[in-house]
C-alpha cells in the first residue's frame, strides 16, 4: 500500500512539476510533496507502522522515491532560474556573438619610465637589487656618512616612527629610529653588506620625504639608485656611464655636465645636467636630472671595504622628473591621481 502511494507521488511530480515556470509556484508545489504536511512526509511517517521485517524494503522504496522526486524539481528550478536570467538580459540576447572587446590595462607610466632605465642599465651589465621602504636610520643616514645634525633626519624633514615600533624583517640597533627611506641610497648600504665587488646594481624604488605637495613635489617619488664598486673604478668611468644613460633616453645629440655639488656619502660629488636638441622645445635649456659621485672612504669603511683597494660611483635619478620630461607632463601630483583619463594617455608599448 506504501509502495503504490509512492509510486503514485513520483508519476504526479513528473508529470506535474515541469509545468511550473516560475519560483513562487513552484515552492507552493514543492510543500505540497516535501513539506511538513506534504505527501510524502505523510508517508514517511506511516513507516514507524510498518511491521520490522518489511521496514528494509519500504526504506528503500522511500529513498528511491525521494531521489526520483528531488531529481525532477532539481532540473525544474534549473529550467525557471534559466528564464529568470533571460528575463533580465532582455529576449534579445544572440549567445553566437563574440564578447565585446576587452580593454587591456596597461602599467602605470611611471611603471614604464621605471623599466625603460632599468632596462637599460641591465644591457650594461647592471643588477636589479632590493631594499626596504621602511629603513633604520643606520642604512639611510649613518653608514652613508650623514651626521645627526643633517636636515634630513629632522623630525620636521622625513618620516619617522615612533621610537617603540619594531618591525620583524628590518632589524634595527636598539637605540635608533624606523623612517620611510628618503632616498634609495639605503640600498647602497644593503647590497655592500651583502656582495662582494665587483658589484654594478641598479635600485628602483619608493621614496619618502616630508613635503608640501606642489607641481614638481610630492611626498611619495621614485628613485632608481646605481652603484658600481671595483678596482680601479674613476670619475670617467661614471662620466661615460651616465654619458651613455642619457643619450639612449633623451636621444644621440644629448649633452651632458657635472657641476660641483655635496653628497655626504659621494666625493667628490656633482648634479648632472643635460640638454638634448632632439626634445624640441626644452633644446638648449640644461636640465638637472640627477645627483651623483665617487663613492665616499667613509662609505666603504663603514661596510668594512678597503678604500686603498676599491673604488666606486653612485648616482640616484629620479623617475618622475625623468616621467615629466618625456611624456610632457607638467604637475607631479597627475601621476598619483589615479585618473583614467590621465593615464590613458600613455599606452604602455610593450603591453
Ligand atoms: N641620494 C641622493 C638624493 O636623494 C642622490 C644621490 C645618490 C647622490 C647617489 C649621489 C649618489 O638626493
Amino acid at each position: 500500500m506504501i509502495k503504490g502511494k509512492l509510486d503514485e507521488i513520483v508519476s504526479e511530480v513528473k508529470e506535474y512539476a515541469p509545468n511550473l515556470n516560475n519560483r513562487a509556484d513552484f515552492d507552493v508545489y514543492k510543500s505540497t510533496i516535501s513539506g511538513p504536511k506534504g505527501k510524502l512526509t505523510e508517508i514517511m511517517k506511516l513507516m514507524g507502522s510498518v511491521p520490522k521485517e518489511e521496514k528494509p524494503e519500504m526504506g528503500k522504496a522511500i529513498n528511491l522515491a525521494k531521489q526520483s522526486i528531488q531529481d525532477t524539481f532539481s532540473k525544474v528550478i534549473k529550467s525557471i532560474e534559466e528564464n529568470e536570467l533571460l528575463g533580465q538580459l532582455g529576449s534579445s540576447i544572440d549567445p553566437t556573438l563574440p564578447s565585446p572587446e576587452l580593454e587591456k590595462g596597461h602599467l602605470h607610466p611611471i611603471s614604464q619610465v621605471r623599466d625603460t632605465i632599468v632596462g637599460l642599465f641591465s644591457r650594461i651589465g647592471f643588477a636589479v637589487a632590493e631594499g626596504t621602504e621602511l629603513e633604520t636610520e643606520y642604512y639611510c643616514f649613518d653608514a652613508l656618512n650623514i651626521p645627526a645634525d643633517h636636515p634630513a633626519r629632522d623630525m620636521q624633514d622625513s618620516y619617522f616612527m615612533p621610537k617603540t615600533s619594531s618591525v620583524s624583517n628590518v632589524a634595527k640597533k636598539s637605540d635608533e629610529r624606523y623612517l620611510l627611506r628618503t632616498h634609495t641610497s639605503s640600498v647602497q648600504i644593503r647590497t655592500l653588506l651583502e656582495e662582494k665587488p665587483p658589484i654594478r646594481i641598479v635600485a628602483p624604488g619608493r621614496c619618502f620625504r616630508r613635503d608640501t605637495p606642489d607641481a614638481t613635489h610630492s611626498a611619495n617619488f621614485h628613485q632608481i639608485e646605481g652603484l658600481y664598486v671595483d678596482r680601479k673604478v674613476t670619475l670617467t668611468d661614471l662620466k661615460a656611464t651616465l654619458d651613455h644613460f642619457v643619450r639612449e633616453i633623451f636621444g644621440v645629440s644629448a649633452k651632458t655636465r657635472l657641476r660641483p655639488s655635496f653628497f655626504p656619502f659621494t666625493e667628490p660629488s656633482f648634479e648632472m645636467d643635460f640638454y638634448s636638441p632632439d626634445l624640441g622645445k626644452l633644446s638648449n635649456q640644461w636640465i638637472e636630472i640627477m645627483g651623483c659621485g665617487m663613492v665616499d672612504p667613509k662609505v666603504f669603511e663603514s661596510v668594512g671595504l678597503d678604500s686603498d683597494i676599491y673604488s666606486g660611483f653612485a648616482f640616484g635619478i629620479g623617475i618622475e622628473r625623468i616621467a615629466m620630461i618625456l611624456q610632457g607632463v607638467d604637475d607631479i601630483r597627475n601621476y598619483y591621481q589615479n585618473d583614467i583619463r590621465f593615464l590613458r594617455q600613455f599606452p604602455d608599448s610593450i603591453a
